[in-house]
Formats: C-alpha cells, sequence, structure tokens
C-alpha cells in the first residue's frame, strides 16, 4: 500500500476521516447519517438548498430517516450540509449519489454524474477518496469519473483513490436499511478498493468486496434486471390468466410454497420508482454500444410498459358491465406512489393510468395520503390536481375507483363495500365481489359471482 493509501486507511479507521456526500436524496442522506452515527464528520453536498436547509434546522425529508437522528448529529456537530462544493478541499472521502435517470431516447442521462464529479474535480487534493454510487453502466467509473478527475493532472490509483459501490436501498423497507444491507465494493486498484472497504466497513455490517469497478457496477445492474425480467414474467402469466380465467394471484401464491427453485414475483400496472423501469435500460445501451443485442430486458420493458394499458382496458371492461364509458366517468385513482406505504412516485404507473384515462375523457381524481399534490409536468394531464381524501362514504360518487397502489392506510373492506365499481390492479381486496374487476384474474361472473 503507498503512503498515502496507508495514511488515509490510518484516517478512516480512526474515524478522524473528514467524510462527504454528494446528492442528499433518499440514497445519499441515509448515507450521511450512517457515516456521521458511525463517528466520522459528514458533509452533505447539494444543489437543492430547501434540503439543506431542513438538514440545519435538523429536520429530515425523507422517511426512512429520522428527524431525531438529523437533529442530535447536527447539535453534536458530527453532520452538516451547504450547496458549496468548495469543502471538498477539506474532505478525505466522498460519495456520489446524484440522479441517473434516462433520456426520452431510454438513452443514459449522465449529465448529474459529470456535474457533480466536474464540481469534485475544481477541488480535488491528494489523498482523496471518491465513491460513485450512483446506478450506472458498466465502465462509468473508468470512462466518465477518472477522466473528468484525471484531467486536474493527478492520478487515480496514486494521487487520489476512485471505487463504485452500488447502492441497495428499499425504501419503506423496515428491516434491511442502510447499515444491514451488504454493500458490493470495486476500486480501481487494490489500494482504492481497500479503502472504500475500509470507509464502509465502519458504517455498515459487510462488505463484499469484488475485483473491479465494472464488476460492481454490474452486479446492481444484474440485480435490478433480475426484478424487471421475473416483473416481466409474471406480468405476461397474469395477461394469459386473464385470457384463460385463471387467477395468476392464487397461481403465484400456491407456487411460492415450493421450498426452493421459486422466488415469487407479483403482477400489477407497470414498474415505477428510480431504479427497475430505468437500470436495466442503462444495461442495454451500454451491452449494444459492444454489438450485443439484449432480448430480456427489452422484452420485459416492453411487457413492464404495457400493463397502464392493460389496466385501462380492464376499467373498460368494468364501466363497460354498468353500460358506461371512460368518456364522461367520473374515475377515482387509489394510490399514486410507485409502491406501498412510500411517497414517491417517480416513474409510477399510476401517471401513465392516470393520463391514459385522462385522454380518453375520463374525469379523473386520485387518492393519496402520501402525495398530496401532482403536477402537471408530472403526468399527461397538463393540469396540477390534489389529492382528495378517500375513505368511508366517499367511494359511492364515483362511477369506478381504480386500485394502481395498495397503501395500507386504505381501508379496502369499505372500499369494496360503497364503491359501486371497482378495478383492483393489486390483489388488494381478498374476497370476490360481483363489482371487483381484478387484474390477471377472471371477471367476475366467471368466478362465480352473480353480477
Ligand atoms: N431511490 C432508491 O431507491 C435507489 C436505490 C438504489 C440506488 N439508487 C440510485 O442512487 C442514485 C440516487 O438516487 P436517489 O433516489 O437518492 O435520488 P434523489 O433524486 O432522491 O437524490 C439525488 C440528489 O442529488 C442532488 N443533485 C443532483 N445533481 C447534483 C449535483 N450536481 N451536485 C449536488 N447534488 C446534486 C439532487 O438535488 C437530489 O437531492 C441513482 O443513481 C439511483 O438510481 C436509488
Amino acid at each position: 500500500m503507498s503512503a498515502l493509501a496507508a495514511s488515509l486507511l490510518e484516517r478512516i479507521q480512526s474515524r478522524r476521516a473528514r467524510t462527504g456526500v454528494v446528492g442528499l436524496g433518499y440514497v445519499g442522506l441515509p448515507l450521511a447519517v450512517e457515516l456521521a452515527k458511525a463517528g466520522f464528520h459528514a458533509t452533505g453536498i447539494d444543489l437543492d438548498e430547501r434540503k439543506i436547509q431542513a438538514i440545519s434546522e435538523g429536520r429530515s425529508y425523507i422517511p426512512d430517516v429520522a428527524s431525531a437522528d438529523i437533529a442530535g448529529l447536527t447539535k453534536a456537530g458530527k453532520l452538516d450540509a451547504t450547496t458549496d462544493f468548495g469543502v471538498v478541499k477539506d474532505l478525505d472521502t466522498i460519495n456520489i449519489c446524484v440522479p441517473t435517470p434516462l433520456r426520452k431516447t431510454k438513452d443514459p442521462d449522465m449529465s448529474y454524474i459529470v456535474s457533480a464529479v466536474e464540481s469534485i474535480a475544481k477541488h480535488l487534493h491528494p489523498g482523496l477518496l471518491v465513491v460513485l454510487e450512483s446506478t450506472t453502466y458498466p465502465g462509468t467509473t473508468e470512462e466518465v469519473v477518472q477522466p473528468l478527475l484525471e484531467a486536474t493532472g493527478l492520478k487515480a490509483g496514486e494521487d487520489f483513490f476512485i471505487a463504485f459501490s452500488p447502492e441497495r436501498v428499499d425504501p419503506g423497507n423496515p428491516t434491511f436499511q442502510t447499515h444491514n444491507v451488504p454493500k458490493v465494493v470495486g476500486g480501481l486498484t487494490p489500494d482504492c478498493s481497500r479503502l472504500a472497504a475500509a470507509l464502509y466497513g465502519s458504517a455498515i455490517e459487510t462488505i463484499v468486496p469484488v475485483s473491479s469497478t465494472r464488476v460492481a457496477e454490474m452486479v446492481k445492474l444484474l440485480e435490478n434486471t433480475f426484478r424487471a425480467v421475473n416483473i416481466g414474467l409474471v406480468n405476461e402469466l397474469a395477461l394469459m390468466c386473464d385470457r384463460m380465467n385463471i387467477d395468476v394471484w392464487e397461481v403465484v401464491d400456491a407456487a411460492k410454497t415450493k421450498p426452493f427453485g421459486f422466488m415469487a414475483f407479483y403482477p400489477g400496472p407497470g414498474l415505477g420508482g428510480h431504479c427497475i423501469p430505468i437500470d436495466p435500460f442503462y444495461l442495454s445501451w451500454k451491452a449494444k454500444q459492444s454489438g450485443f443485442d439484449p432480448r430480456f430486458i427489452e422484452l420485459a420493458g416492453h411487457i413492464n410498459g404495457g400493463m397502464p394499458h392493460y389496466v385501462v382496458d380492464k376499467v373498460a371492461e368494468a364501466l363497460n358491465t354498468k353500460r358506461k364509458a371512460i368518456n364522461g366517468s367520473r374515475i377515482l385513482v387509489m394510490g399514486v406512489a410507485y409502491k406501498r406505504d412510500i411517497d414517491d412516485m417517480r416513474e409510477s404507473p399510476a401517471l401513465d393510468v392516470m393520463g391514459l384515462l385522462h385522454e380518453k375523457g375520463a374525469q379523473i381524481e386520485y387518492a393519496d395520503p402520501f402525495v398530496p399534490e401532482v403536477h402537471g409536468r408530472e403526468w399527461s394531464g397538463r393540469f396540477d390536481i390534489r389529492a382528495v381524501t378517500a375513505g368511508r362514504g366517499s367511494y359511492a360518487k364515483y362511477d369506478c375507483v381504480v386500485i394502481v397502489t395498495d397503501h395500507k392506510t386504505t381501508d379496502y373492506e369499505a372500499l369494496a363495500a360503497e364503491a359501486d365499481l371497482i378495478v383492483d390492479t393489486r390483489n388488494a381486496i381478498k374476497k370476490p365481489y360481483p363489482h371487483v374487476f381484478r387484474l390477471g384474474a377472471p371477471r367476475p361472473e366467471v368466478q362465480g359471482v352473480v353480477t
């Protein structure tokens, strides 16, 4: 190990290293908190003034992070936050957790990574460890991060250190959070790997070293592609079951009793969130550049992307039984967050379902206790829409209620008892009812429920 690396290692092991995190969102804020809890001084950097303000006031804006933690750590002088990249000159380590969205063409949008790395480069100094955590295509650390930092004249692996370590946080998961999800780490050189592993090992229970940054980048894409493909498979099975009058939910529940060789995935209205609908396309974009055509990813994307259309077909089918059309019907969408019990609606299929129903002339309302407002730019309706309060006594006025996200806060028995017509895309209403149409399940009259 070089003398510079050994000195940084000693600072990390003694917790004297000053740590930094760029991008204080769902990934970056919990990481900064874990580093501070582990005994480091952690500085968060974000362009969003409101986040900096919240942290300095001891307030959390991420449901998985307690305000009491932020308040305690800021008061103890262990955590602070700024918009000024100038602080990098005093840091020993910096983790980059900025967004990696797709462009409309489904090409990677690397602008956030490039901008963050360029800002770091202005203050790069010998001995700094830079770790990229944003999900991205294999090769990013070496092909994008390294050259931008080496443009300063300093050399990666010698003067400064770089590594990739994918974030695996699962927002809303009460069991697995940043500190107890094993962390895969791949450095550019053995020194880089050792330093990054030492940093994470101070705050996270299990470290999984891999041989390179490319392997670490690919690990994350395998994990997310695995989910996208399996969800695509079960969504296709749901479409098949619909055609064959078989209940896909019953099939999956019975199949998962097999104690080996099967893992349950559930169908739904489409993919959502910042990861599963996006990350596989980072991989397919890069694979195509190597002349490889990744067929599973494209096929799963095709099936999953079609699910909101299927939901709308289901709504039309349900309304048809009442001699009604989507056009002019008053429709309540229950849940717009991309999954249960969280407030994140990025890429949520609910936005597509709402947009498609609106295009067909429905009067759309939505209810979601976690998302008070959907802005016009976020869905194709193009107007701001505020959540209505749904609950006992409020369902009868709708021609149809569509359950898109099954938050636990909803009383599904009350909903089933009062609503005239329901399309349930999550199997939230367990008992059969004549007016409940479930995704991937026989129509009520075929189930033996008399309409
Ligand atoms: N959210 C998840 O569940 C999750 C899980 C695993 C991995 N990831 C990956 O982690 C990365 C971050 O995701 P997220 O959900 O935390 O995003 P986020 O949008 O919640 O947070 C990103 C933050 O980065 C800030 N930012 C953007 N550009 C910046 C810049 N140039 N300098 C400083 N700050 C900047 C934004 O203001 C924002 O606060 C993505 O690559 C994502 O794919 C996310």
